[in-house]
């Protein structure tokens, strides 16, 4: 059975770490590695079958598969460029959770499989409770036979769907991520608009809500909901920042502007994005696009 280590425990690569331990076909504890340390201790001795270690190239020469679930591409490339200087790769799969752009993973995958390892892209549609859950998807890209080692540790352990390119480029999975939270953010932003624009014009809420549920269903059910909640201006940790958007939208940007694209829609919530994180700060909800858009209607912040 293989050996598994996980790399960077922050909000949802501690959820994701915690099932693949409880869930996991694991015969051996896996092993946890986080820049600051005191995360991977917390999640020891509060989880049976994880073992902290502080030194990153322990965690890596100890295994077999190795999946890494970091904040952006200047934190992947320098753990992978740790990991490269410094642990033997040779006959390992490395398993990218993180968001990033899709060159970056690409840049990852080249230099991994230059010196005889595995690079398969798996970022993750869905955010913490739903990682908690075992709910979230995964988009695995690569090829099919590094695919198919990770595939145990995929659904029912830390998962619920899949969406699987075989033997496709790696960074196909990082581009299916941004696009996949482009449509999201973009309906997001729609929605918003038109529920302050209803009550501008003095449509019942009601009226819209039901055109949400019996035409749209789906996803903009639960979206309007959450606009109306007031979570972006009530709680006090956000579920999902700001930044996470600002992030995917810049490398969007970067790709349409490298491949000559001209995309109106993606230039409209990208700026609405940055105008969230100049006012509010990295740190606020996603939903604050909300407030920002009823303000531009001539109603108050709070909805
Ligand atoms: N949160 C979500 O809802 C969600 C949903 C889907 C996808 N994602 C993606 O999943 C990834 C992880 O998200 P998250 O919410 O867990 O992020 P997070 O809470 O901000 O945690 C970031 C992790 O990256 C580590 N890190 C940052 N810079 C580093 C560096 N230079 N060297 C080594 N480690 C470094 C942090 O270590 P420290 O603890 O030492 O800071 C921490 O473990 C991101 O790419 C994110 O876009 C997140």
């Amino acid at each position: 059975m293989s050996r598994v280590a996980w790399i960077g425990l922050g909000n949802i690569g501690k959820a994701l770490c915690e099932n693949l331990a409880r869930y996991g076909p694991i015969s051996t504890p896996v092993t946890a590695w986080n820049r600051t340390h005191s995360a991977a201790e917390e999640l020891a001795a509060r989880v049976e079958n994880i073992d902290a270690v502080a030194s990153l190239t322990d965690a890596v020469n100890s295994s077999d598969i190795i999946c890494v679930c970091l904040s952006d591409d200047a934190a992947v490339d320098a753990v992978f460029s740790s990991i490269i200087g410094q642990a033997s790769v040779a006959g390992k799969l490395f398993v990218d959770l993180s968001t990033i752009h899709p060159d970056t993973a690409s840049a990852q995958a080249e230099r991994l499989q230059r010196l005889g390892a595995e690079y398969v892209g798996s970022p993750i549609f869905g955010g913490v409770p739903l990682a908690k859950a075992r709910q979230v998807t995964l988009v695995l890209a690569g090829s099919s036979h590094a695919i198919s080692k990770f595939r145990p540790f995929t659904t029912g352990v830390t998962c619920g769907q899949l969406i699987c390119l075989s033997d496709k480029p790696c960074a196909n999975a990082f581009m299916l991520k941004l696009l996949g939270n482009f449509i999201r953010f973009s309906a997001i932003a729609t929605l918003a608009e038109a529920d302050a624009f209803s009550e501008v014009v003095g449509l019942p809420p009601e009226a819209l809500e039901q055109f949400v549920r019996v035409v749209l269903q789906g996803a903009a059910v639960g979206q309007l909901q959450g606009l109306r909640s007031g979570e972006y201006h009530k709680a006090d940790k956000p579920s999902v920042p700001i930044a996470l958007w600002n992030k995917e939208s810049s490398h969007l940007v970067d790709i349409a502007s490298k491949s000559g694209a001209r995309l109106d829609v993606l230039s409209t919530v990208a700026g609405q994005g940055d105008r969230v994180k100049e006012s509010y700060g990295p740190a606020a909800s996603l939903l604050t696009i909300f407030g920002l858009i009823r303000e531009q209607c001539g109603l108050p912040f709070e909805a």
